[in-house]
């Protein structure tokens, strides 16, 4: 159980908050803000004031930034609950602790953390509340630690907590290239599963070595190839994309099936609403589910049962630190695509969308 808050865990000492010297405290904080639906080249670089951390937070130096899918959305105002523009992007961060604030233990000073935002961690400096850490362990890269942290943490809970795959079973990953991809892939070749993975020609080698079966997601007859690779159907298939498509997703279920579909990545370009792709959704997985068919279907959201914010925390830590204990050991392959600075964050955005690369562009801000 995490204990970051006042007493360090396993002492009766009584350590009083501690604040790094003046020197290592940042005076200025350098930033990528979006400021409206702008092409990536758009995404402006500011420096504020540091602020420093509140009761009960920490500010994180950042070594790594990822770049998701959602910013993909975000730049075009199409993420599901993006906050109003301009805005500081960056889903999630891996970064050291400089200071702490009131109430926060002294000794996580100079540790390394994982930390999901959701928005705000495209800068050199976050500030961040201490109970939303995971420590990363010292022997592991801060930007493949990165790849592995709203990755990481979607992957494991809709493989783990959602389908609850086992050795034996078959299921399949759509976009087994991208990042929660390529890591639902490993994580279930570590569970024992054989795996299908959907994705662009030019993707199948890296597909290959991540131990899945390749499929081109634009081959005239996929149905017909996902049916010959698991004639009695699949355990689970991981659905992003959504739109029309996720009907036959659902009907490559086995008869003891779960679908587990976590976005809408088909309907990024489309105009109109950002929420109606994910409404629609909805219905139509518990339309399924009413089905007395024994297969089921969910929509995996990272943020559901955050209103119990406690529980929320350790589950979201305790699974995170699972993934981060494999990546040590050696058992998780890290897909960085390309480390970019900060202040090339407009490159970094233009090719993480290229769809040519696989696994993650990270943003590093400490090498501007
Ligand atoms: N629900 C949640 O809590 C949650 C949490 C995290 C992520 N997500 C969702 O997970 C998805 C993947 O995120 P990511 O950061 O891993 O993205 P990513 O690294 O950019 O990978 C995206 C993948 O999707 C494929 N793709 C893109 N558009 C597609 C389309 N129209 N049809 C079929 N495949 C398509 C890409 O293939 P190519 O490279 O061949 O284009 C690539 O394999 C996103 O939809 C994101 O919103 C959801």
């Amino acid at each position: 159980m995490k204990n970051l808050i006042g007493r360090p865990a396993g002492t009766s000492a009584d350590r009083p908050a501690a604040r790094v010297p003046a020197a290592e405290a940042p005076h200025t904080v350098t930033e990528a803000v979006l400021p409206g639906i702008v092409e990536p080249e758009g995404i402006e670089l500011r420096t504020r004031p540091a602020r420093p951390p509140g009761p009960g937070q920490v500010t994180l130096a950042a070594e790594a930034a990822g770049i998701s899918f959602a910013e993909q959305q975000m730049r075009r105002g199409k993420y599901y609950d993006q906050p109003p523009f301009p805005f500081v992007p960056g889903y999630d961060l891996v970064g050291r602790v400089i200071q702490v604030g009131q109430g926060v233990r002294a000794d996580l000073l100079g540790r390394r953390f994982a930390v999901l935002t959701k928005t705000g961690a495209w800068a050199s400096h976050v500030n961040a509340d201490a109970e939303d850490l995971t420590e990363v362990p010292e022997s592991v890269d801060s930007a493949d630690a990165e790849t592995f942290v709203v990755n990481g943490i979607t992957a494991w809970q809709m493989l783990h907590r959602v389908a609850g795959v086992h050795a034996g079973d078959t299921v399949l990953v759509l976009g087994a290239n991208g990042g929660v991809g390529s890591t639902l892939v490993q994580l279930a070749r570590i569970a024992g599963a054989q795996v299908v993975g959907t994705a662009s020609p030019k993707h199948h080698s890296a597909v290959t070595a991540l131990g899945a079966t390749p499929l081109d997601y634009r081959a005239p007859d996929l149905d017909g190839q996902l049916r010959a690779l698991a004639p009695g159907g699949y355990a689970a298939v991981f659905d992003h994309v959504g739109g029309d498509g996720i009907v036959d997703s659902y009907r490559l279920l086995a008869p003891r099936g779960t679908l587990v579909s976590y976005g809408t990545a088909s309907t990024r370009d489309d105009l109109g609403s950002s929420k109606a792709p994910v409404l629609k959704l909805l219905v139509r997985l518990l339309w399924w589910n009413a089905l007395p068919n024994g297969k089921s279907a969910h929509f995996y959201n990272i943020w559901a049962g955050r209103r119990r914010l406690t529980p929320f925390r350790l589950k979201l830590s305790a699974d995170l630190t699972q993934v981060l204990a494999l990546l040590a050991e050696g058992r998780l392959t890290a897909q960085v695509a390309a480390r970019i600075p900060l202040s090339r964050v407009g490159e970094a955005v233009r090719l993480a969308e290229s769809g040519t690369v696989v696994g993650k562009v990270v943003l590093v801000p400490g090498q501007d």
